[in-house]
């Protein structure tokens, strides 16, 4: 049969398949999420996300040293009070867990790039993101707390900071906090498409952040907006973010693309717990092949326009990468 095209020419055989690959992909991209536990000494597992621990602050370094080991060489911290308030005041503790993270990461492992979780949720006893006002969260009240938390991190030390409260205003107040205080340098990783979602619940049960009543429909962004996320991350950018970040990632694949082709700053996608928690299940139940779910998921997401991705797949992902085999 005459055919002009045959796209299978270029499907012959995995020498000239890798060559054409239109997608490739760096462990330089790959930030790892930590969980640090102020009430813990060593480390405990998260039933939610199998192969995922809590780590106490004295060990919070062998979890840095095992990115390393793995070829990751940024992190993402959640910090787990021991004390918990109405306003989340030891989210911006001198001496809290996430402060008290940084330094120890940072006397060890200085070049080990360390970007903080600005959020409320986990210092809250209501579990909200912010300060509440008859029930629901005061926007322009919980950026003052916003701004301190940003600048605590930085003052011990932190690289970024990444706010994912979803706040009207805060990239524009963390950066003014943040410059007045002399911290020029340190860039802001928006949060900027925060979805509602169902996908962060391994997350708020590994970390205690669920909200006590009601839920974050009132700031999160609703699932059904394709355009909303077109404005949040203009607003973000107009404010002074550095990088944008779409959160989940494999269920706003359309997201993701929109955003990275809208603006010229770097894009970010969270691959959220509850993603990898039903790759795991799935793979237990012995329905799919893990490894191949894992480098397939994290592909597409590349593929969609990130340039990063957060995931708690970050050492596998390196390991394989590192292969060639994604
Ligand atoms: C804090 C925060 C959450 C996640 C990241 N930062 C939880 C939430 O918004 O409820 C979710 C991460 C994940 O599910 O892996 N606000």
């Amino acid at each position: 049969m005459e055919l002009t095209y045959r796209p299978r020419r270029l499907r012959s055989g995995e020498n000239i398949r890798r060559m054409c690959w239109e997608t490739r992909v760096s462990a330089d991209s790959l930030i790892y999420p930590i969980f640090v536990d102020e009430t813990l000494t060593g480390r405990c597992p998260i039933d939610s996300l199998p192969g995922q621990y809590r780590y106490g602050l004295d060990c919070v370094t062998a979890a840095v040293r095992e990115c390393q080991e793995a070829g990751v060489s940024r992190c993402m911290l959640f910090g787990i009070p021991a004390h918990k308030d109405a306003l989340g005041s030891s989210a911006w503790d001198k001496n809290g867990v996430v402060q008290q993270a940084i330094k120890a990461i940072k006397a060890m492992y200085p070049a080990f790039y360390v970007i903080t979780d600005v959020c409320m949720c986990e210092y809250t006893d209501h579990g909200h993101c912010g300060a509440l006002c008859d029930h629901a969260v005061d926007n322009d009240a919980t950026l003052e707390l916003l701004c301190k938390v940003a600048l605590s991190h930085a003052e011990a030390g932190a690289d970024m900071v990444a706010p994912s409260d979803m706040m009207d205003g805060r990239v524009a107040a963390i950066r003014k906090a943040l410059d007045t205080a002399g911290f020029t340098n340190t860039p802001i990783m928006a949060y900027s498409a925060k979805y509602a979602s169902a996908f962060y619940g391994p997350f708020r049960s590994a970390a205690g952040s669920a909200p006590s009543f009601g839920d974050r429909k009132g700031y999160q962004m609703d699932p059904h907006n394709r355009k909303e996320a077109l404005k949040e991350c203009a607003l973000d950018v107009q404010e002074g973010a550095d990088i944008i970040m779409v959160k989940p990632a494999l269920s706003y694949l359309d997201v993701i693309r929109e955003c990275a082709d809208a603006f010229d700053v770097p894009m970010a996608a969270y691959s959220v717990s509850g993603e990898y928690a039903m790759i795991k299940a799935a793979a237990q139940a012995g329905l799919v092949d893990e490894h191949r779910i894992m480098c397939e998921s994290a592909l597409s997401v590349f593929r969609a326009g990130a340039n990063i991705l957060i995931t708690y797949y970050a050492k596998e992902l390196a390991k394989a990468m590192q292969k060639g085999e994604l």
